[in-house]
């Protein structure tokens, strides 16, 4: 097969930021991608449907000419959230899902929830009202090995939570462990996940492969080899409730090359394409279109999308430094390596 068209694909899980930074990153996504799902973690965060009206209103405002883009735009969650406003801001069609972070689980998450029991008010109108919980699964503080964050919140933190909950609808962030796949996997139809391309590419060596590399970071950090096969697994197995999150996150390569750097990778420039290749190597083309475009809307209630795109077989390889409106440089996921197919503009 040297060519797939597919139903236009969405991304579940985006970071777009703001400003200049938003109006450089923007054009990646809105080219490859009908929708996608913009978190609230700018600072401030968006707490209320006001915020992120204003905030879809700038996105609309920098996309490129003719594009049809949508952005489906989410609450950030915190032990003040008003049951009545979020519902309100769902049902006036502004919030698509809220988010949960836990407070100072990662970027811009100081806000965030300290006591997932303290938002079960909210959590039971959003399961009344089918609007999904969008989750950054990982426990915070020193007492939890990092590698073990993610594992340790599911045991803990998720699954009382689902058992609290059982008809709210939960889209477990991207994935990083084999525990998280089983959660899904036998979870029950309201329980779902998203996958990065990274999480199904790197393990933990990789970001110390030779020396420290800074643009592998990310968070959830990613984890031992059998994680990455579980994780890879379940993504292309054609299973209906994983699907595309890229989680693509830019930060300035000042952010990054830091003695402290932020998480966050940003892969937005060849996220479709790092996907597709990953679904090649796995020998399930098959599997792709489910994944990228039917899952995610059929998961949120959501319409499937109505164009089309096509991929071609072509060796290319990726643009690794990213100039923003700004002045500053972002680094590339993929960036320098060469991937096997590419979208056809349309
Ligand atoms: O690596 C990450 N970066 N993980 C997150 O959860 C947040 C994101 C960001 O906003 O930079
Ligand atoms: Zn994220």
């Amino acid at each position: 097969m040297d060519q797939l068209t597919i139903t236009r694909p969405d991304d579940w899980h985006l970071h777009l930021r703001d400003g200049a930074m938003m109006e450089s990153v923007l054009p990646y996504t809105a080219k490859q991608f009908a929708r996608a799902i913009v978190m609230p973690n700018l600072t401030p965060p968006v707490t209320t449907a006001e915020m992120a009206k204003g905030y879809r209103d700038r996105i609309l405002a920098a996309l490129p000419e003719g594009s049809d883009f949508q952005p489906l735009m989410t609450c950030y969650l915190t032990d003040d959230t008003a049951p009545d406003d979020l519902a309100q801001g769902h049902a006036d069609g502004i919030f698509t899902a809220a988010k949960l972070y836990p407070a100072n689980a990662t970027t811009n998450s100081a806000a965030g929830v300290t006591d997932v029991r303290k938002l079960d008010p909210v959590l039971k109108r959003m399961a009344e009202i089918g609007m999904p919980l969008l989750v950054h699964g990982e426990v915070t503080g020193p007492k939890v090995d990092i590698f073990d964050r993610e594992a340790v919140f599911i045991e803990t933190v998720l699954t009382p939570m689902v058992e609290r909950h059982p008809s709210l609808k939960v889209v477990l962030e991207h994935i990083t462990t084999g525990q998280a796949v089983e959660f899904v996997e036998t979870g029950g139809h309201n329980v779902a996940a998203t996958v990065t391309p990274q999480h199904m590419i790197i393990n933990r060596n990789d970001i110390f492969k030779g020396g420290i590399r800074p643009h592998l970071y990310c968070l959830p950090v990613a984890k031992r080899e059998r994680h990455r096969l579980a994780v890879r697994t379940a993504a292309v197995s054609g299973h209906p409730r994983f699907f595309l999150g890229t989680d693509s996150a830019p930060h300035t390569l000042g952010a990054k090359e830091s003695a402290c750097g932020c998480a966050g990778i940003f892969n937005a420039p060849a996220a479709l394409e790092t996907y597709l290749n990953v679904f090649d190597q796995e020998d399930a083309l098959e599997n792709f279109e489910g994944f990228a475009s039917l899952h995610g809307p059929r998961f949120y209630g959501l319409p499937v999308n109505e164009g089309k795109i096509t991929l071609r077989r072509e060796s290319w390889m990726v643009e690794e430094d990213i100039d923003t409106k700004s002045g500053d440089k972002l680094k590339a996921f993929m960036g320098g390596e060469e991937l096997g197919w590419r979208l056809v503009d349309a």
